[in-house]
């Protein structure tokens, strides 16, 4: 029996996710996120594969004892998806929403994080998941805070995969990097090669299942992403969309 937990289950990725991993066999996946009636919408569809819990990771207190709760319902944990993130264009620079993605993507994020790692490291094995973004190879005018954000989360499991590279434990870590993909989160103008949540679910399945360090969905992207990365700084700045 695999045991899955999926933080930001309620949609877009996330659930996306959650819908592909209950049509496997002998799966029991946990589904978290803040809004209860998405949850529930989710678990009714498959009820003998979901347990669910409510909780906002940015209280972080509550989440360490949610996780501990969601895992202990499953009857252990293999694999932890973190899916949860937030992030909105900000021209007026607005501290307000620069804070809500700190918060989340940042304080909650790395509670999650390190809560998998000693989680994993004292049981022997496991699997963590994190869906970062492509955005967070380069700085962001129109959305500063959310590029910033997933430039940490990436910098932060690179750290994370050293740490476990020196103890030789098999914990693995999955640095998913999406482009753009069909869900609330996909912002601005000027967007191209969206991909469908569930093109995009299934090549990340495929990602979780090869173990891989760092992936870019979808496939195209790991080239956008090289020349965004290479792009030299006086053409980018003339690229601001503010
Ligand atoms: N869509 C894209 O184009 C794209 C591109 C690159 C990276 N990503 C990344 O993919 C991940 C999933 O996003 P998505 O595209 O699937 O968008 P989404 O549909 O908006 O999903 C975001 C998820 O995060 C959860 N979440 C947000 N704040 C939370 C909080 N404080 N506590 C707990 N859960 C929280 C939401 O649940 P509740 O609101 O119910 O809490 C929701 O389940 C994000 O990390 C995003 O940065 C997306």
């Amino acid at each position: 029996m695999k045991r899955i937990v999926i933080v930001g289950a309620t949609s877009g990725i996330g659930e996306g996710l959650a819908r592909l991993y209950a049509e496997q066999e002998e799966v029991r996946v946990g589904l978290m996120g803040r809004r209860r009636e998405c949850l529930e919408r989710l678990a009714a569809f498959r009820p003998s594969v979901f347990e669910t819990e409510v909780c906002d990771v940015t209280d972080t207190e509550l989440l360490e004892r949610k996780l501990e709760c969601l895992s202990g319902r499953l009857g252990g944990l293999d694999l932890l998806i973190l899916s949860s993130g937030t992030g909105d264009l900000n021209p007026a620079l607005d501290y307000a929403v620069e804070r809500s993605a700190l918060l989340t993507n940042v304080v909650g994020w790395t509670c999650a994080v390190d809560w998998a790692v000693r989680f994993f490291e004292r049981q022997g094995h496991g699997h963590l998941v994190v869906i970062t973004s492509a955005g967070g190879l380069r700085g962001s005018g129109a959305a500063p805070a959310y590029n910033a954000t997933k430039a940490f989360q990436m910098n932060y499991v690179e750290g994370i995969r050293q740490r476990l590279a020196g103890r030789r434990l098999p914990v693995r870590v999955t640095d998913i990097r999406p482009g753009f993909v069909d869900t609330a989160m996909a912002k601005g103008d000027g967007l191209f090669w969206v991909a469908s949540v569930e093109k995009a679910c299934r090549q990340m399945m495929r990602a979780i299942e090869r173990r891989r360090s760092v992936v870019y969905v979808t496939r195209r992207w790991r080239a956008v992403a090289w020349v965004y990365r290479h792009l030299p700084d006086g053409l980018y700045m003339k690229m601001a969309k503010v």
